[in-house]
């Protein structure tokens, strides 16, 4: 048996994603955390830290500096100087300091994770949105459409990368393509890579934006973070890497009083994640990856719902619109099914599916999913 077959029980636990429906009979697949275990490693971790007893202010050690490059050079072959890094306690606050950090209009792509559509508007920034495209069952960036949009004082794209909610973990050719667009187009490339760790098909590499070349590098503000990957989100630990110094000083100086110190424990578990997490990473590949493949088969054989192909993430973007349902999210609800409404996302009528659950869990939402649907 896997041990991601059978997690601890969530329900009555100060969990965000189980809480919403607590005492109701719907099984909740929306937020995007897993409901595993965190890494035994990460565990340990913690104990021992727990165990001196005194939880004070801490400083970055040197030792998780270097896990961090030593990871950043093993997984993605980026090489990362330690100066570089600047430690956040969320990618969120990231994409914010970001938006203040660089003046001007930001252009994001759509359907996009609401974080990044939020950005901009609480930093004052005027967003500019250029939805995807899906072309032959695969979603892609459509450059021609976000060259359309530009502003003369559009500065800033926001990537997501690989891309929630739509799954894609976007190709070198893709990327290139992007970084000659912000070249041209003279843009700060804030690239949120926090799904990194996630590419569902062992044999593929997770490639950085900042990692194609030096112009890419020089123009790029890279956000990533241990919480998706070994299911810490609730320990609040990331950081950015911004190569270009006089970058760097900005974003640091926008961040000034209003992002908190680092969370200690957070800390931790994030060296010993990328020290020693790798083999329970693999496993939990393999397990999405088969979650997906689950997914995938059940809505190819629903007439009304259709998904592309998800390369990364534990996320699959449903499209629900031919089903007609006035309010789908509460559609799916009354059927005992929690999913995450695509309204959120910039598109009304799609719904999103966090498969990061055990097997069993997953065969009952999806059975319940296929009622629904017939229901509709
Ligand atoms: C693309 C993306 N960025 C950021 C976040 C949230 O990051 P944090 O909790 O570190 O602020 C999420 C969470 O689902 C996400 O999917």
């Amino acid at each position: 048996m896997s041990p991601f077959d059978a997690p601890p029980d969530r329900r009555g636990s100060d969990s965000i994603k189980w809480g919403r429906y607590a005492g109701r009979d719907i099984l909740p697949l929306w937020v995007a955390d897993m409901d595993f275990a965190a890494p035994p490693a990460v565990l340990a971790a913690l104990r021992r830290r727990l165990d001196h007893g005194v939880l004070g202010y801490p400083k970055v050690a040197p030792s998780l500096v270097a896990a961090v490059v030593d990871y950043l050079a093993a997984h993605y072959d980026w090489p990362v100087d330690p100066d570089w890094l600047v430690w956040l306690p969320g990618v969120v606050p990231g994409l914010n300091v970001a938006c203040r950090a660089v003046e001007g209009d930001v252009l994001v792509p759509t359907p996009v994770y609401p974080g990044l559509l939020s950005a901009p508007r609480f930093s004052g920034r005027r967003l500019l949105t250029v939805d995807l495209v899906l072309t032959d069952g695969a979603w892609r960036l459509d450059l021609d459409a976000l060259a359309a949009a530009l502003t003369p004082q559009t500065r800033l794209l926001l990537l997501c990368h690989p891309h929630n909610p739509v799954g894609r973990a976007w190709s070198r050719e893709e990327l290139d393509a992007l970084a000659a667009f912000a070249r041209q187009h003279e843009l700060v490339v804030c690239s949120d890579e926090i799904h990194c760790g996630l590419v569902l098909d062992p044999g593929r590499r997770h490639l950085p934006f900042a990692a194609l070349g030096d112009d890419a590098r020089r123009r790029s503000i890279t956000l990533m973070a241990p919480s998706k990957t070994y299911n810490v989100p609730g320990l609040g630990c990331s950081f950015a890497v911004i190569p270009d110094p006089a970058l760097r000083r900005r974003f640091i100086a926008a961040s000034r009083g209003i992002v908190p110190e680092m969370n200690l424990l957070g800390l931790v578990a994030c060296e010993a994640a990328y020290r020693q997490g790798e083999d329970w990473r693999r496993q939990l590949i393999a397990y999405l990856g088969a979650n997906r493949d689950r997914v995938q088969a059940a809505v190819a054989a629903l007439p009304g719902v259709s998904m592309a192909p998800v390369e990364a993430t534990c996320l699959a973007w449903l499209d629900v619109r031919p089903l007609g349902l006035a309010a789908p999210v509460a559609h799916f609800e009354a059927h005992g099914l929690g999913l995450s409404d695509g309204a959120d996302f910039g598109a009304p009528g799609w719904v999103r599916l966090n498969f990061g659950c055990p097997r069993s869990t997953l065969d009952q939402a999806l059975a319940r999913l296929v009622r629904a649907c017939q229901a509709a």
